[in-house]
């Protein structure tokens, strides 16, 4: 029996071969070895041809050019030897393509990333077609990879170093109209229309009558050299705090590979990609990858559930987190109801989805017309119209139990049946505030992050009495406002809440023991978080902050007792950035600088003693681990998987750890549990380790089956 081929070849009456890349059974085309060692096999084949004069290549995939190469291939590579060979065999596949002799175009409808980007590269010519599903990038670098078939070389050589640069550190994926705009493509058509427009090009280039223009490095980036390895540098630095080698092993490979020619420079990358392919922090962004890529298949619902469409829904407070969520779901074409209990409050929220917009606009990723378009898709409301079709309710009022409940109660007497019920919020149990609720299987929780347009993930909670469409509906919502979305047991603060405040806890614990203020949450920062701690209790504010941690101590007695300091910087009036005054004083243009009068509110006064960074980090750090495998331990998490992806798009954990259960595989469950009881018995019963994490450090298992022991 033949082996089904990926390339269906069709020779037209001109004599331009259309090559239809189709990888059998699968939804996407990825470069997979099989599917090298065909194409390999067909270049011997056209080189021996004398009837071809120009080739095409084109996707036979309905919106998809090629994936890349398979990342699945990435993880096996056991040895930087390894990984250079194998970079070396596709750069070596791609040679014989660009010298093929004939001109090849690639035909770029779809997404044409990594690999599949290198692959276009190789071709004489790229026309893309100019549907919003194309997008072409070199994404390798957000897996802690650099491109290694020629992409860090063919690329800087074809549209100069800085936008080369730009699109190989950032990974950033291009539209069809950006990439002409680079020179990365030659032209840009019409998808209905790519077909026949490549087989013209590639006859116009062999007949001659088509020199395609390329930019390549100016004169003045050649003098510039120096200059703008160094500021990518700089760039890459500040950016990421030095704890990604990927980009910055992709700057040496453009800037030592372009200063020789294409051969020499292809083994530089070569030996880049080895390198950084075995790295810790790739095995840790793949993994964070394929986290993502399996929640979207397997959040615990039984197979079958149907899920509600949701076309109409109806959001309740207008606030930045209601106003948020409504300007998210009305992007992703949904029609919004938003209800708030004043004019002034719905205008405030109409205004600040108009922002959201309006931004995107500025940037160029929207027109007028667009942002007004979905500016029509929300309707204010003062009163229940447009309720009772919803099909799907999100409360999004302040924090107060009562004041939800009343709020479940006036909605359940305006919706219908199976209108799905949901509360945003970010600690109060679901099970609490739907202690009366009539129809308590349709009533569950989604935890937005703030600012919703912005933040990737969604916490959905389900309690007992939740039914599993219900959470399918959720689910579906907030995958089609391109959150990851994860599926938590209910319980005080759920997942994501419960593990930080441990943390933010510990953070201001330190500042009422003598540390400062900065250096607390710069420890942090080096640690890989987006932000510190105490920046962060400013950005959420110091008084929802507190009232949250209240709700915590309440539920899990002393190892959430929040720092005695707490209340009396609340006492002080301090809310954090809102109003101004937290631990940091805020000044125009998002500058902030710690208030020192913070020191008055604590024990200590303004003398502030030095830690040891590693110390700070410890702290804090243990500190939310151990409450992440309480969750898990409990039940509230369903897997480390979901932990890790709720850790790192939720609450910004370093993704080059993998999420907190990875970096706990790393480190091995028997350090980690002895780093936490050297802790408690220094600091106090608060940091005693979660039972499971003794259990594991005894048998020697890992969270993460394939983990490598510490
Ligand atoms: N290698 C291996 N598998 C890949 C892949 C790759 N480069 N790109 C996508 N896939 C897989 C996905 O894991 C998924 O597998 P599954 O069906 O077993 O879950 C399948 O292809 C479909 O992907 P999905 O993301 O659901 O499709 P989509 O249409 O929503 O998005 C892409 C398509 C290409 C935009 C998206 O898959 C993507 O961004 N992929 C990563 C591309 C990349 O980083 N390439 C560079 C590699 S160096």
């Amino acid at each position: 029996m033949s082996v089904p081929r990926a390339f269906a070849q069709e020779l037209d009456r001109d004599g331009i071969l259309v090559l239809t890349l189709d990888v059998p059974g699968e939804k996407l085309n990825v470069l997979g070895r099989a599917i090298l060692a065909e194409l390999e096999a067909l270049l011997s084949e056209i080189e021996a041809r004398v009837d071809v004069r120009g080739v095409v290549l084109r996707s036979g995939k309905a919106d998809n050019f090629i994936a890349g190469a398979d990342i699945k291939d990435f993880v096996r590579i056991r040895s930087a030897l390894e990984g250079e060979t194998l970079s070396r065999a596709a750069q070596a596949l791609l040679d014989r393509l660009e010298r093929l002799g004939l001109p090849v175009v690639a035909a770029i409808h779809g997404a044409c990333l990594g690999g599949g980007l290198e692959l276009a590269l190789a071709c004489r010519y790229r026309i893309a077609s100019d549907d919003p599903k194309t997008a072409l990038g070199l994404p390798e670098v957000t897996l802690g990879l650099v491109p290694g078939a020629g992409g860090t070389q063919r690329l800087p050589r074809l549209v100069g170093l800085a936008k080369s640069l730009d699109v190989i550190l950032t990974g950033r994926r291009l539209s069809a109209r950006r990439a002409l705009a680079l020179g990365l493509v030659d032209d840009v058509v019409p998808g209905v229309v790519l077909d026949g427009a490549a087989r013209r090009a590639a006859l116009a280039l062999a007949d001659g009558g088509l020199v395609p223009r390329r930019r390549g490095i100016s004169l003045l980036e050649r003098l510039l050299r120096p200059l703008i390895f160094r500021k990518a540098r700089a760039s890459v630095l500040a950016k990421s705090g030095g704890h990604y080698p990927a980009p910055l092993s992709a700057i040496e490979a453009v800037r030592e590979g372009t200063a020789r020619p294409l051969a020499e420079g292809l083994a530089i990358e070569a030996r880049r990609f080895g390198e950084v392919a075995v790295s810790p922090v790739s095995r840790a962004l793949v993994s964070v990858f394929f986290a993502t890529q399996e929640i979207k298949k397997d959040v615990g619902i039984p197979e079958g559930t149907a899920a509600r469409e949701v076309r109409k829904l109806a959001v309740v407070g207008a606030g930045l987190m209601g106003a948020g969520i409504a300007a998210a779901a009305a992007e992703a074409g949904v029609l919004v109801r938003l209800k708030d209990a004043s004019s002034p409050a719905l205008a405030k929220g109409l205004r600040y989805a108009r922002g959201v917009f309006d931004e995107r606009r500025r940037r160029g990723s929207l027109t007028a017309r667009e942002v007004g378009r979905r500016m029509d898709r929300m309707a204010p409301t003062l009163d229940d119209t447009g309720l009772r079709r919803a099909d799907l309710v999100i409360e999004a009022v302040f924090e107060d139990l009562e004041l939800k409940r009343r709020v479940l109660a006036a909605a359940e007497a305006a919706i219908g049946d199976d209108c799905v019920f949901a509360s945003n919020t970010s600690s109060l149990p679901i099970g609490e505030i739907g202690r009366d609720a009539r129809r308590k299987t349709r009533v569950l929780g989604m935890h937005f992050f703030s600012p919703v347009h912005r933040m990737p993930l969604l916490e959905v909670i389900v309690t007992n009495d939740t039914d599993a469409w219900a959470t399918a509906t959720a689910v579906a919502f907030g995958r089609r406002l391109g959150k990851h979305v994860i599926v938590v047991r209910d319980g005080p603060g759920f997942y994501t809440t419960r593990a930080l405040f441990p943390y933010l806890n510990e953070a201001t614990r330190l500042v009422e023991e003598g540390a400062a203020v900065e250096a607390v949450d710069r420890a942090m920062t080096a640690f890989g978080f987006p932000v510190g701690p105490l920046a962060l209790i400013d950005e959420v504010g110091i008084d929802v902050g507190s009232k949250i941690s209240k709700v915590l101590h309440h539920s899990f007695g002393d190892r959430m007792e929040p720092p005695e300091s707490l209340a009396r910087v609340v006492e002080d009036g301090r809310q954090g950035r809102k109003n101004g005054r937290g631990f940091y004083v805020y000044g125009g243009k998002g500058k902030k600088r710690v208030d020192p009068s913070i020191y008055g509110l604590v024990p200590g006064g303004p003398e502030r003693r030095a830690y040891e960074e590693r110390v700070l980090q410890d702290r804090c750090v243990f500190a939310l681990l151990n409450e992440a495998v309480l969750c898990l331990q409990e039940g509230i998490l369903r897997s480390p998987r979901d932990g890790d992806v709720g850790m790192v798009f939720g609450l910004g954990f370093p993704p080059f750890l993998g999420g907190p259960f990875r970096y706990l595989d790393h480190l091995g469950a028997r350090f980690a549990t002895e780093v936490l009881e050297r802790l408690a018995a220094a600091h106090g019963p608060r940091f005693a380790p979660a039972p499971m994490l003794v259990e594991m450090a005894k048998s020697g298992k890992t969270f993460h089956q394939e983990a490598p022991r510490g």
